[in-house]
């Protein structure tokens, strides 16, 4: 098993060069700012956890890469994890590869992306943010490696830190960070400031200033992307364990849910590990598991469920796929709904869905559906310039603008960055 692992893993682009030496931390300590982070934070949020939720004041996503779920819980990392908190056995992505399912767990939607190109989302587009600040709910996203807050470039490689001598690395990519690719946060001068750096992240704790909602996307090594599953336990050794003993961070009311974007055998059902753990998991449920069938619309809708939200009407309202995680379901109310095995969807399907943000099977984006109820009760949140009538039914038929020598309207041209931080002006932004 360990070693179909390691030649997976040594097969992926750019491995060798990062997993030619083991894990080497960023920094002197997960709360201190480091120069391998390319730029120090110079602002930090004042938050205070505001909002009272049902089930937990503030939860930390932390997602890393491509990974079956027995890979993940046969490592001793997530073994240890899971004695303090609760296994979800049957938490799934919802398509492959990476990018749509970011994309999914922000908007509730993958629009049809099944490539990781460099797209963004136009500002009629409700996200999770609208919903959380409809409630006074704060937020941020903290992007390891990524050079400066409000970066908008497609990657950024920075000195080598783990093999010192070598060409720069690259260690961010914009893929891996869903907020930045809807237009209704990078596009808003006042929230493009919540996508921060690892340097704030530090700051921000220090100062006992985090935010409520936090996503957090650890580095291309760090997430096991370019290395190994081993690397990314090593992170979370040196990362996370010490945040859980950490109050400024686990503050008793917090929960901190740790993943993956998607498995790495595509040709099996898209099945990822997933571990509740942090403050405000019941210390009765640690070293439980809960076998509900999720999705990465789960964390949406349970995060709605514990703040009473309104819903995006996407797949966070989908019966079934938006399960919320059973014990915020059961202080909450929500009745989770459990599917017939003939109903449940084929996660690992890629390509097959018309959307905007493909060129297959382009369609416009269709409004969400307005009579949805999610989990939190409330009505369908809906932004400016929004066209209610142009529903999914009333769609026009798929068209392949591969076959005309055209792509979607909303992918833009990468200027991949190395070593400085040029940040590309996004064509369909900057004209
Ligand atoms: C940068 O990373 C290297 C490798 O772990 C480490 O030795 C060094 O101390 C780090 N630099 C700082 C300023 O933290
Ligand atoms: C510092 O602030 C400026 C202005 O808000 C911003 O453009 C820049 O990216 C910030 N630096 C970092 C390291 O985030
Ligand atoms: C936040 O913490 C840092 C130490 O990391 C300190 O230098 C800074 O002054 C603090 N900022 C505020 C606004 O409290
Ligand atoms: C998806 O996974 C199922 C098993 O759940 C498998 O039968 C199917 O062939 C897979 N589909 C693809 C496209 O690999
Ligand atoms: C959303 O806005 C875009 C850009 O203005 C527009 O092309 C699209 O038709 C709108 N979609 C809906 C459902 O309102
Ligand atoms: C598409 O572009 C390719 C290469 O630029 C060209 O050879 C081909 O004729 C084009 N096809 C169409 C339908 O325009």
């Amino acid at each position: 098993m360990l070693s179909a692992v390691l030649i997976l893993a040594s097969s992926v682009r750019l491995a060798a060069a990062a997993t030619a030496q083991g894990f080497a931390p960023a920094s002197t300590g997960p709360l201190v700012q480091t120069v391998n982070y390319t730029s120090f934070s110079n602002s930090t949020l004042k938050d205070r956890p505001t909002c009272k939720g049902k089930a937990f004041n503030r939860i930390i996503q932390v997602w890393l890469e491509n990974t079956d779920f027995a890979t993940a819980a046969s490592t001793e990392a997530f073994e240890t994890l899971a004695k303090q908190g609760i296994t979800l056995t049957n938490y799934n992505s919802v398509t492959h590869p990476s990018e749509p399912n970011y994309v999914s767990a922000i908007g509730g939607d993958f629009f049809g992306m099944h490539d990781d190109h460099m797209y963004h989302i136009p500002s009629n587009i409700s996200t999770v943010v609208d919903l959380l600040e409809d409630k006074g709910v704060t937020w941020a996203t903290y992007q390891e490696s990524m050079p400066a807050d409000e970066f908008y470039g497609f990657s950024y490689s920075a000195k080598n830190y783990i093999i010192p001598g070598s060409a720069d690395y690259p260690f961010y990519v914009r893929k891996h960070n869903p907020l930045v690719i809807y237009d209704a946060i990078s596009q808003d001068p006042k929230r493009v400031k919540r996508i921060r750096t690892f340097n704030d992240f530090a700051n921000d704790a220090v100062n006992g200033t985090l935010p409520q909602w936090i996503f957090v996307t650890p580095n291309m090594v760090d997430d096991a992307h370019d290395t190994t599953i081993d690397f990314a336990a090593s992170f979370l050794e040196y990362w996370l364990l010490p945040l859980l003993a950490d109050p400024r961070v686990n503050d008793g009311e917090t929960l901190i849910m740790v993943t993956f974007d998607e498995s790495e055998t595509f040709t099996e059902q898209n099945r990822v590990f997933a571990v509740l753990v942090g403050g405000a998991v019941p210390a009765k449920l640690h070293g439980t598991t809960d076998d509900t069938l999720y999705t990465h619309y789960s964390t949406l809708s349970t995060v709605q469920a514990n703040w009473g939200l309104k819903s995006l009407g996407r797949g966070d309202t989908i019966p079934g796929l938006n399960n919320v995680f059973a014990w915020v379901a059961a202080k909450t109310g929500f009745r989770n709904v459990v599917l017939p095995p003939n109903e449940v969807p084929q996660f690992n399907l890629t390509g097959v869905a018309p959307g905007a943000l493909t060129s297959d099977l382009f369609q416009p984006f269709a409004a969400p559906n307005l009579k949805a109820r999610g989990a939190g009760g409330g009505p369908v949140l809906t932004r400016p310039g929004l066209n209610i009538h142009l529903t999914v039914a009333s769609l026009p038929p798929p068209v392949s603008l591969t076959a005309l020598n055209k792509t979607s309207p909303w992918q833009m041209s990468p200027r991949t960055t190395s070593g400085k931080a040029i940040i590309p002006c996004a064509d369909a932004l900057c004209a």
